[in-house]
């Protein structure tokens, strides 16, 4: 009896022991989820478009200049994804085209569909020739849960469990914006909607995509906010930018990030034992470039490596030599903002506390739910 009781109370400290450093240590030698799947755009491409006839491409020196090799990410070194899965315990998620050649052989823990151009409507990003939209994201992922995981589980109900335990992280939106409402002269679609018009086109047309995603197993998802586009040493140079950000570009921005907040709560509501998290990309780059010496930041308006107006008017060319110092700049290129500020991203809301940038809980919360 009292033997008992001595063993109960060991293992009930030692589960809470462990129990504990779990939830608080993001580092933990251990998974808080078993999978993460990753849908997005450049700026969480990393080299699915090395695989298409795309124009949309990074697999040139000096990407990945900090990474090793150019991988195909946008960027001179890992993406927030990159830092998100780490955090959560899981290795780097591979890029699914680049699986294609070995069938079912494939690991458990995720497949990033990202591709640089994409965007929630089918017609964005066509400026740049081939690229995977959501809706084509999505097929992939029917693909995958259809044909490739199957083999991996005992039945039905262990593959239901495992992808109702998975992390879903949709980052779209950006190209509707700079590869298509904002380039008039290709699309007509800022000629025939109002910018909340247009958002609201954009924000059904996710919903049902998001529904859809849900149908085929998902249950903890991430809606990515966009980030202030009009920041970017892009569009800096093409209107100009003397004055910092370009106003009406961030405008359209909010506009659009306010209804996914909106329906990141309507769809947690509607979907039983779905939670989506808002993550607000916006408000920490947005705080990154407003207040860069609380980031240790010095340059918040030039690419570190662009060429033209801002670094802004020709994006990183092969062989061109960047800026030696890479943590003092927000953005790397044209677009894409550095390493340092997607690893600033990641902390700020990947971790297992409460994260001002998360909205009803953080990435690493909702991970362990
Ligand atoms: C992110 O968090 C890690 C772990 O606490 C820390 O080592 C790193 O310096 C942080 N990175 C940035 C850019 O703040």
């Amino acid at each position: 009896m009292e033997f008992q009781l001595l063993f109960c109370c060991t293992v009930c400290f030692v589960v809470m022991v462990y129990g504990y450093k779990g939830r608080g240590d993001d580092h933990a030698d251990h998974r808080s989820v078993p999978a993460m799947y990753i849908f997005g755009d450049s700026l969480t491409d990393n080299g699915n478009n090395n695989y298409i006839p795309a124009i949309a491409r990074s697999n040139y020196f000096p990407y990945g200049i900090d990474f090793g090799y150019p991988s195909g990410r946008f960027c001179n070194g890992l993406t927030v994804v990159d830092y998100g899965a780490q955090m959560l315990g899981l290795p780097l998620i591979p890029p699914y085209l680049s699986l294609a050649s070995k069938g079912t052989n494939i690991g458990l823990e995720g497949f990033n569909y990202a591709s640089a151009a994409a965007g929630i409507l089918d017609e964005t990003g066509g400026n740049y020739a081939a690229r995977v939209s959501m809706n084509a994201q999505l097929l992939m992922f029917e693909k995958t849960i259809k044909l490739q995981l199957p083999s991996k589980f005992k039945s039905q109900e262990d593959l239901a469990e495992y992808l109702s335990k998975s992390m879903y992280y949709i980052a779209m939106g950006s190209n509707d914006y700079i590869n298509n409402y904002l380039m008039p002269n290709l699309y007509p679609s800022s000629k025939l909607l109002t910018p909340e018009g247009f958002a609201d086109y954009l924000i059904s047309t996710l919903s049902n995509q998001l529904v859809r995603l849900y149908n085929l197993g998902a249950r903890k998802m991430v809606l990515v906010a966009i980030g202030p586009l009009g920041c970017i040493p892009s569009q800096l140079s093409m209107v100009n930018g003397e004055h910092g950000c370009i106003e009406h570009v961030n405008y359209l921005v909010r506009v659009f990030n306010s209804r996914l907040l909106q329906l990141s709560k309507t769809l947690t509501s509607n979907l039983p034992g779905a939670t989506l998290v808002f993550q607000d990309v916006y408000k920490a780059v947005n705080d990154m470039v407003q207040n860069p010496n609380k980031f240790g930041l010095t340059v918040v308006n030039h690419a570190c490596c662009g060429n033209g107006r801002y670094g802004g008017a020709v994006t990183c060319l092969p062989l061109e030599k960047p800026c030696p110092n890479r943590n003092k700049y927000v953005f790397w290129d044209a677009f894409h903002p550095t390493q340092f500020v997607n690893q600033v991203i990641a902390n700020r809301s990947f971790r297992s506390e409460a994260s001002v940038d998360c909205y009803p809980i953080s990435v690493g919360q909702l991970a362990r739910l």
